[in-house]
């Protein structure tokens, strides 16, 4: 698999990784299956994939615990990002950005993952509570103490949902100025947040940013999650505590509406080849934004984490390319 480079820390990854999340979190709680899970991580890692995105908080903590199992022996060939700053409580999930926190949940990480150092260590999201750089100047001291390597800083929100165009990119602002103010503490080497074709947003608002810096961006929900791939079937239904019962754009009306996305995205894998299919050029879409992003495409199959990592290979043209530009925005927003 083709490699890129993120961040300041120059740190080297397969272009596609793989988001551990629906392995123990947010989508079909009931097909979660650990044995699968590990297979989708090896797989994943033998196909190049080696940036494994996961966070405290998935689960809560067995998702670093299933991960923990594969770098037990798998280590060298991984690139550990994790996350810190959210935690579950009973009724909802709240932030934590006090710096005895962030040691404390570091240590936890690193033993749940059964590694010494993580390589990515990302804020889930500022405590407003908490100033930011003191938060940021607790995980940096966790580089100094040589248990992370580098620092990511999420921006996965509300404003990154919305689909934010080039007429809005003010939306940004706001993590905008909280990234300026973390880069006086200490470098940030990755930013993650969403980007896919059905919400581009953040190339206008945060990918340019990165850019000019250096900064690597990991595109959380590339495939829509879950929508782009054609699998899902309008007015289906969810699972109560699945994260889509409950978001805009999977309403049954939504979904349909939405369908003129998926067959345009069809139509041009067809070019590509009987195999390809429409998640993979929803990734190559994401893959073609720039050499700095680095799509974490999300599943608890081994059948998809090895059709995800091949997407690697799929190069769209500047024809596809237009294609996707001129699809029709989604409908159904947080607005
Ligand atoms: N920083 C943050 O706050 C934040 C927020 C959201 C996500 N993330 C990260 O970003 C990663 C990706 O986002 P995501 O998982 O929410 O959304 P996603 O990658 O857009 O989509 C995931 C969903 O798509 C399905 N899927 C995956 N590959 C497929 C394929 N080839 N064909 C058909 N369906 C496929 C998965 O099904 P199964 O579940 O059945 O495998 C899963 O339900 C997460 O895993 C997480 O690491 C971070």
């Amino acid at each position: 698999m083709e490699r890129r480079t993120i961040g300041a820390a120059a740190l080297e990854v397969g272009a596609v990784g793989l988001g551990c999340m629906p392995m123990s979190w947010a989508y079909t709680a009931s097909q979660r299956r650990g044995e699968e899970s590990l297979r989708a991580v090896h797989t994943a890692l033998d196909l190049g994939a080696s940036l494994l995105d996961t966070a405290d908080m998935y689960g809560p903590f067995t998702n670093e615990l299933l991960l923990g199992r594969v770098l037990k022996a798998r280590r060298a060939e991984a690139f550990v990002s994790t996350k810190v700053g959210l935690q579950v409580g009973d009724q909802h999930v709240v932030t934590n950005g006090r710096p005895g926190y962030v040691r404390r949940a570091c240590d936890a990480s690193l033993r749940r993952l059964r590694t010494g150092v993580i390589d990515l260590y990302q804020l889930h999201r500022p405590d407003p509570d908490v100033p930011v750089e003191e938060t940021w100047g607790a995980m940096a001291e966790l580089v100094t103490a040589g248990k992370v390597r580098a620092l990511g800083f999420c921006a996965v929100g509300a404003a990154a949902r919305r689909g934010a165009g080039p007429y809005d990119a003010g939306r940004y602002d706001a993590v905008l100025g909280q990234l300026e103010r973390v880069q006086q503490v200490f470098p940030v080497s990755a930013v993650q947040a969403e980007l896919s074709v059905w919400s581009p947003g953040a190339l206008w608002g945060l990918l340019p940013w990165c850019a000019a810096r250096g900064v690597g961006f990991l595109a959380a929900m590339p495939l829509g999650s879950g929508f782009l791939s054609g699998t899902l079937t309008p007015g289906e239904g969810f699972e109560p505590e699945d994260a889509r019962a409950r978001h805009p754009r999977f309403t049954a009306y939504a979904m349909a509406s939405n369908q003129a996305l998926v067959v345009g995205l069809r139509q041009i894998a067809r070019r590509h080849g009987p195999q390809v299919t429409a998640a993979q050029v929803a990734l190559a879409w994401v893959l073609a934004q720039g050499p700095h992003v680095v799509p974490v495409p999300g599943t608890k199959r081994e059948r998809w984490a090895a059709e995800n990592a091949r997407a690697a290979g799929v190069l769209l043209t500047a024809d596809d390319l237009a294609e996707i530009a001129a699809l029709p925005a989604a409908v159904g927003s947080w607005d």
